[in-house]
């Protein structure tokens, strides 16, 4: 089923000018960038964004990371969307990511682990809501 799905380089990426070398994996593993856009969002807007994960001991230190310098979000398209980035990202901790993951090749540690990725078609949606929302 060809889905579409959130994608986010974190600042650490952005920071250490991977985004093009990001993006170009994502092409190669055939999920087309339909949206692509460079911001940076405040503490408030990473605390909505998480929300999720507000109970979590990392919570706090998750949502300064996300707000501290600027990140591109991207609605990525193709067969199995959500599942696919899942794949291509890789583990949550860069330690225990497989190799020729993103997060095994760039990730820094479990809080700077370069990307993020919606994990199901509900949140997929919700999640491109709040970064595309048409007004
Ligand atoms: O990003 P992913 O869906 O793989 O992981 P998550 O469990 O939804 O956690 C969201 C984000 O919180 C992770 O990508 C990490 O950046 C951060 N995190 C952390 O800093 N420390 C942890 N023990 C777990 C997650
Ligand atoms: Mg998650």
């Amino acid at each position: 089923m060809i889905e579409q799905t959130l994608s986010i380089i974190k600042p650490d990426a952005v920071e250490r000018n991977l985004v093009e070398t990001i993006k170009k994996k994502f092409s190669q593993e055939k999920l087309k960038i339909l949206k692509s856009k460079k911001i940076q969002i405040s503490k408030d807007e990473a605390a909505e964004f998480y929300k999720i994960h507000q109970t979590k001991p990392f919570y706090d230190r998750l949502c300064n990371y996300l707000s501290s310098g600027p990140i591109v979000v991207m609605v990525l398209e193709g067969e199995n969307a959500i599942k696919e980035n899942r794949r291509i990202m890789g583990s949550t901790n860069p330690k225990e990511a497989a190799e020729g993951t993103i997060r095994k090749l760039y990730g820094i540690s479990i809080d700077k682990n370069s990307v993020h990725g919606s994990d199901s078609t509900d949140n997929a949606k919700q999640e491109i809501n709040f970064f595309f929302k048409i007004n």
